[in-house]
Formats: structure tokens, sequence, C-alpha cells
């Protein structure tokens, strides 16, 4: 494992000590997030009861492979604990997330959940969020017109950037399908100013479905070190 990952794996371990026996799950969707799956898949082979709602069909995919049981969402009333990732976080646990393309449902099973804990390498503690591009889910009905009202939205906002990217993928780059069936645009916001009102922005924005900005969702922070994890709390 490199540096990087074994940071991962650390601060996926550091969170099983938030789950108990017969807890509902949120799992999280990307690299750091399948590091928490197989190690609760692991757990559960060891005789632990939970019940997991993934927020991707990569995440379910994974979770049935290493033996995690699921539970739709819509079978729920609220989820124990929500355990993901982040692209960013910065002091007050505010997140870019959606690098993996899983916002939406990210966004869903973390505000359903008592509790988000934020599992992620040192690299994505920031003291100011934007220097990773900010990802919005949009309708593919029109999103060439969405992408000029966000980028307004940006510069409204006073980012540093406003260059907006339709998010594409393979040799052909095929525009990127989500698993709500919508796209994803790419905000270079270099530099977020006020993570608030481009938040608010944002999601009065016709075809906008939703954006990676997180902001009041976590409250526990793992960051994951080449040797352990550090904790913190709001
Ligand atoms: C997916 C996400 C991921 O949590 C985020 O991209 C971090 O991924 P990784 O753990 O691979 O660094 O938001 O939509």
């Amino acid at each position: 494992m490199t540096d990087a990952d074994l940071a991962k794996f650390n601060a996926a371990q550091a969170a099983l000590d938030y789950i108990k026996d017969g807890m509902i799950v949120g799992l999280g969707t990307g690299s750091t997030s399948a590091h928490f799956v197989r190690a609760l898949g692991e757990r559960v082979r060891q005789g632990l009861r939970v019940k997991g709602v993934p927020t991707s069909e990569a995440t379910r995919n994974l979770a049935e492979q290493v033996g995690v049981p699921l539970i739709e969402i819509s079978q729920v009333t609220a989820i124990d604990v929500d355990v993901d990732g982040a692209d960013e976080v910065d002091p007050a646990f505010r997140l870019v997330k959606g690098g993996g393309g899983a916002l939406l449902r990210e966004r869903i099973v973390a505000a359903a959940s008592k509790r988000m804990v934020v599992i992620a390498d040192e690299s994505k503690w920031v003291e100011t969020l934007g220097a990773f591009p900010l990802p919005v889910e949009v309708t593919r009905f029109g999103f060439a017109l969405t992408q000029e009202r966000v980028a307004e939205a940006l510069r409204k906002t006073g980012c540093a950037g406003d260059e907006v990217v339709l998010r594409v993928s393979g040799k052909a780059n095929e525009p990127v399908i989500t698993d709500g069936g919508n796209y994803i645009l790419d905000a270079h916001v270099q530099r977020i100013a006020n993570a608030e009102a481009l938040a608010a922005e944002l999601q009065a924005i016709a075809g906008v479905v939703e954006h990676g900005l997180f902001i009041g969702l976590a409250q526990t922070v793992i960051l994951g070190k080449a040797k352990g994890a550090e904790v913190k709390t709001l």
C-alpha cells in the first residue's frame, strides 16, 4: 500500500469505533469508503449485526461482495451513522464531495443520518475550500444553459475561478452519467469565498439536481495518516 492508501485505510479502521451491534450504517462511496466497507464486512463475518445503506451502485456491489447485509433506504426511518469520504474538509467541517459522482445519494444518506463520520487521508484537510473542482449534478436536459447559470453563481459569490466543465470519461470522452441518470459539471472555483452563499445560489438554479458543498452535516472527521488517525469532533 502507498502511504496515501495506508492513510485512507487507517481512517476507515478508526471509523469502526462508531459502529455498534444492531446499527443501520450509511456506506459512502470512493476509495476511502471502500476500505471501510471491506473492514465492516470483516466485522460482520466475526458476528457484528448491522445493515448498510449504500450511497452508490459501486458501493452496493462491493458491500454484497464482502458480505455486508443491505437495506433499502425506503425501509428505514433513520440511519444511525453514515461513514463517507470527502474531497476537501475545512475547519468548520464544511465538505466538498462528489469526486466519485455519488453526491446525490451521499447527501440523502448523510441528511437521514444521526451522525456523519467523514473519513479521509490528511491531504483532504484544507483551510479554504475550492482547490478541488466542485461537482454539480445537473439534468441532461438543458445542461449547457445550466452550465452558464452555474458559472454566473460562481462569479456572483466571489469565487476565484468560474470555469465549469462537463465531466467526461473514457477514450470517446463520453459524458459521465450518474446513478441518478444525470450529468456532472465540475466547477473550477479555485477558492470559495463564501460557501453558504454559493450553496444557496447553486441550489436555486433550475436544472441543478445537487451540488457537492456539504455544510452542517458532518459532526466527526477522521483524518488518516500513514501511521494512525486523528479524530476531530465539532
Ligand atoms: C464520491 C465522494 C468521495 O467520498 C470523495 O470523492 C472521496 O473519494 P476518495 O475516498 O476516493 O478520495 O464524494 O462521490
